[in-house]
């Protein structure tokens, strides 16, 4: 896959995903989002990809945001446009049957941060520093900002992030949950690497149960999505995975999964 905004890397089951327009500090143009579209498509078709690691190019910046030169010159249906399709992209990746783990090596800011939060894991550098500063801009978040925050930190943070606009540290976002491992820049990559490489060790039919499990029933009323997870559980049951996992168990032998 060549791409003009993005550098891809395999790493045996891993992709390594690379936001690279340094000069701009990474801010996610449309070409930006076309080519993340056509990239996480065919990350989705390979089979030999288990789980996938996005970050930023250079130090200083994993995403600054989308990219304000080309919403300077945007009216209201551009907008509604640009909006709409970066959804389309990010609630793929969101909806992507394996991990998508941001590795954050700097600014995440607006579309950036909304890009870390429709990953399924956030590890940081404690150089990083997310917000939201639409505001600022005289805008509203159009890529799920106003929409994930709140889900994910709970909505009094959510806005205290989006109506000030300010930036908060790694350190601060960590402990509001909103960063999952918090490590140096010089460890950030091998950080996400070996959760990555944890996690591809794992059965990944119960991987991708669980993220469906996850992905569906977080937008249902818990009885519904309590029969999601009844639905879920059955089918893992009936995996030859799920036969070896508990025969290594009771064999006290790590367990090789085949994934279905
Ligand atoms: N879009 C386009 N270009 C950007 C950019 C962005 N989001 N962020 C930074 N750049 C460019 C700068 O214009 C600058 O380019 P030049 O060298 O050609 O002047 C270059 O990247 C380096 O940036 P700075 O000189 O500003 O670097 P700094 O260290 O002084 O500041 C920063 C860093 C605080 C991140 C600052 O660049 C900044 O505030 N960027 C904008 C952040 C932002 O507002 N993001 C939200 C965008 S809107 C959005 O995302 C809406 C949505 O949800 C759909």
């Amino acid at each position: 896959m060549n791409f003009e905004t993005l550098l891809i890397e395999k790493d045996g089951p891993m992709a390594i995903v690379t936001v690279n327009r340094p000069k701009a500090l990474n801010a996610l143009n449309i070409l930006a989002f076309a080519e993340l579209k056509k990239c996480f498509e065919a990350l989705r078709e390979d089979e030999t990809v288990r789980v996938a690691i996005i970050t930023g190019a250079g130090e200083k910046s994993f995403v600054a945001g989308a990219d304000i030169t080309e919403i300077a010159a945007m009216d209201m249906a551009a907008g509604r446009d640009l909006s709409y399709r970066g959804n389309i992209v990010f609630s793929m990746i969101e909806a992507m049957p394996f991990p998508v783990i941001a590795a954050v090596n700097g600014f995440a800011l607006g579309g950036g941060c909304e890009l870390t939060m429709a990953c399924h894991i956030r590890v940081a550098s404690d150089k990083a520093k997310f917000g939201q500063p639409e505001i600022n801009l005289g805008l509203t978040p159009g890529y799920g900002g106003t929409q994930r925050l709140p889900r994910l930190i709970g909505r009094g943070r959510a806005l205290d992030l989006l109506l000030t606009g300010r930036m908060i540290t790694a350190k601060e976002a960590f402990e509001w949950g909103l960063v999952n491992y918090l490590t140096t820049p010089e460890e950030l990559m091998d950080t996400a690497k070996k959760i990555a490489s944890g996690i591809a060790e794992k059965s990944s039919s119960a991987v991708r149960s669980m993220l469906e499990a996850v992905h569906t029933g977080i937008n249902l009323p818990l009885d519904q999505a309590i029969q999601v997870e009844v639905q879920h559980f059955a089918y893992c049951n009936g995996t030859e995975d799920k036969n070896e996992g508990t025969r290594a168990f009771m064999e006290k032998r790590k367990p090789e999964f085949k994934g279905r």
